[in-house]
């Protein structure tokens, strides 16, 4: 048939013939592009310039293929609704590799392969791949354009969702190409979802392969992704760039690349205080980012949401910058009383919402979003929904993905390409048990150990069993682009080599510690405000603290619960440090360092030994 010639053919065609092809000064750029246009194959090359009018004609012709539903611009203009395939609904942990040129650079917490061994299968899956479809060119930055080195990506891909999320995501488009003149460094990410399309073959509406890819390069500073829609698989500025290749640049000039919100506390006497807190995915970030506080006075704006660049100022203090240009958040759990700052963002539009459900008036819903459901929805997988549905409406990692601008609260500061300088840092996690409310650590060694040793339970942010408690050392574990042990010891020589009276205080949070009830204790979200105002307390020299086996943590009347409907009995329970049941961390702490290996700092194990002797362990 002549279908068949015509896929034919297209394997011969030179790829300078392609429509689009050749688009930049940039030779190196234009090299790459032809050279994976070559190998995939594509029947167009588009070179995306970030316009309104070309987000109008994607998400145009993404409504056209059943991708995206266009919502009822009265309730979110300018905003789509899209549905995922249902395998293809979260990070895949499993299928993330890094790929450094020796396999101990990797470490033993991430998958490893040989490069060149990776390389080959996956040009094999990337031949011819891009059949029938378009191929993306999408230049981007991550953190401002007007930094004094402009961290510039190129991510090809063959998925107009991802074009579209792209550019929520990230600074993207024509500025970035001309900012990067003729010969700029550039992360170079491919994606592909892995679906050619042969002639006359329709296609469905969420192309994906059951085979994925999520791979690092690390010294090649190089990411290739394949077979996956899903945003922390396919926004490769992300997770991908600005966590796992960032942080082996950082280890290498000497700044850390973190899983962490940034956010601004203003007190009552106005006085200005910047907090980076590390959570796991699902764990808070965007909620504590957009914190709306209950306590008279006290005011929250927003620099970032789920990634920290930090580096050392000339005076000596540590400075983040949020790489990001959009919020992607979990869905579920997010309403007005939660987090209206959200909302407030969301309701201005210009997003993509994705696996939430559809109302009939052409919304979008999920769990927590009101108090009352609708009585009718369009569920995740398409279905219709009731509230009497055994069946949740929504994927729990369902997103919303929107642009940060548009945050009633967003800081002036935010596209400051100095960052701010961070006075505290929080790790967290998810624990029902054992870790109370807050502890201060007593210094930044104590405090890395704090972070080398968190834990938290898994959530649907990632394919694979929720709830089991794992060690997700600052929040980094699926992120840490090299050796875990490097990666602490590189947190521990950043104190050693900075002025430790200029150093962030850290302290470890938990918001998800349960009574017997099963019922969270702490009430969590907008009260989270009384925890941040004990941290600025406690940096000022202010507030009590009872120095425990774990640290310093609160006492009581050291928390303002002022106004709160809180037991002093519950507040105790949310506080409480039980020796006993810190011993039983213990074993696990010590399985954690053999696994890590001989590559534990020594100032870490001085820290278990600390520990330990403080538990009579
Ligand atoms: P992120 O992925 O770390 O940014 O986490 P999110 O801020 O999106 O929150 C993940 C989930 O945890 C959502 O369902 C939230 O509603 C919930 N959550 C966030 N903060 C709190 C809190 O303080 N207490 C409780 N109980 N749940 C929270
Ligand atoms: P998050 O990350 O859950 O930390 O917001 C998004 C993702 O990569 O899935
Ligand atoms: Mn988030």
């Amino acid at each position: 048939s002549p279908a068949q010639t015509d896929a034919g053919l297209n394997d011969e065609r030179p790829t300078a013939a392609l429509p689009g092809a050749n688009s930049t000064r940039h030779a190196g750029l234009a090299a790459w592009v032809a050279e994976i246009a070559e190998l995939t194959q594509p029947d167009r090359i588009h070179w995306v310039d970030g316009s309104d009018e070309e987000y109008a004609r994607l998400t145009a012709e993404l409504v056209e293929a059943g991708t995206l539903v266009r919502l009822n611009d009265e309730k979110k203009p300018n905003s789509f609704w899209a549905r995922t395939d249902p395998s293809d609904v979260a990070r895949v942990e499993e299928r993330t590799f890094i790929c450094s040129v020796d396999e101990a650079d990797s470490g033993p917490t991430n998958n490893w392969m040989d490069p060149a061994e990776m390389k080959a299968i996956m040009t094999e899956l990337y031949r011819g791949s891009m059949r029938g479809r378009t191929m993306y060119v999408i230049p981007f930055c991550m953190g401002p354009l007007t930094a004094d080195k402009p961290m510039f990506g190129v991510e090809i891909t063959d998925s107009a969702y991802v074009v579209a999320s792209m550019r929520i995501m990230a600074r993207i488009g024509a500025d970035v190409l001309e900012k990067m003149g003729s010969d700029a460094p550039y992360v170079p990410c491919l994606h592909s979802v892995g679906a050619p399309l042969e002639a006359g073959q329709t296609d469905v509406a969420w192309p994906c392969n059951p085979e994925k890819y999520i791979v690092q390069f690390p010294e090649e500073r190089m990411i290739w992704s394949y077979g996956s829609g899903y945003g922390g698989n396919s926004l490769l500025g992300k997770k991908c760039y600005s966590l796992r290749i960032a942080s082996a640049m950082a280890r290498d000039e000497g700044w850390l690349a973190e899983h962490m919100l940034i956010l601004k506390l203003i007190s009552p006497e106005k006085k200005v205080h910047y907090i980076a807190a590390a959570f796991p995915s699902a764990c808070g970030k965007t909620n504590l980012a957009m914190l709306d506080p209950t306590l008279e006075g006290w005011e929250v704006e927003t620099l970032g949401d789920d990634i920290a660049w930090m580096r050392f100022g000339e005076d000596g203090r540590l400075y983040a910058v949020n790489p990001e240009f959009g919020l992607f958040g979990v869905a579920p759990g997010t309403g007005w009383k939660t987090n209206p700052n959200a909302m407030r963002t969301i309701e201005k539009g210009n997003s993509l919402f994705t696996n939430v459900a559809l109302t009939d008036d052409g919304d979008v819903w999920w769990e927590g979003y009101s108090e009352v459901p609708p009585n009718h929805l369009t569920d995740w997988k398409g279905r219709d929904w009731t509230p009497d549905s055994d069946e949740l409406s929504s994927h729990p990692n369902s997103r919303f993905c929107t642009p940060i601008k548009q945050c009633p609260i967003i800081a002036d500061e935010y596209e400051d390409p100095n960052g701010v300088p961070i006075s505290a840092i929080l790790f967290g996690g998810r624990r029902a048990t054992t870790v109370p409310l807050v502890t201060e650590a007593r210094d930044w060694a104590h405090g890395v150990f704090m972070g080398a040793t968190l834990s938290s339970e898994t959530t649907a942010a990632a394919v694979g069993q929720v709830g089991v408690v794992r060690r997700d050392p600052m929040a980094m574990l699926p992120f840490i682009g090299y050796d875990a042990g490097d990666y602490f010891n590189h947190w521990i020589t950043v104190g050693k080599d900075n002025d430790a009276s200029k150093l962030p205080k850290i302290f470890y949070v938990n918001w998800f510690r349960k009574d017997e009830a099963g019922k969270f204790v702490w009430p969590g979200f907008s009260e989270n405000g009384r925890v941040l105002k004990w941290v600025i307390e406690r940096l000022q020299g202010k507030a009590a603290a009872v120095e425990t086996s774990i640290g310093h943590v609160p006492t009581p009347d050291a928390i303002d619960i002022s106004g709160l409907d809180l037991s002093l009995e519950a507040l105790q329970v949310a506080l409480n440090v039980d020796d006993e049941e810190w011993k039983a961390e213990i074993p696990l702490i010590e399985e954690w360092f053999a696994k890590i290996g001989d590559k534990v700092p020594a100032a870490l194990r001085v820290e278990l030994d600390t520990l330990k002797q403080r538990l009579g362990a």
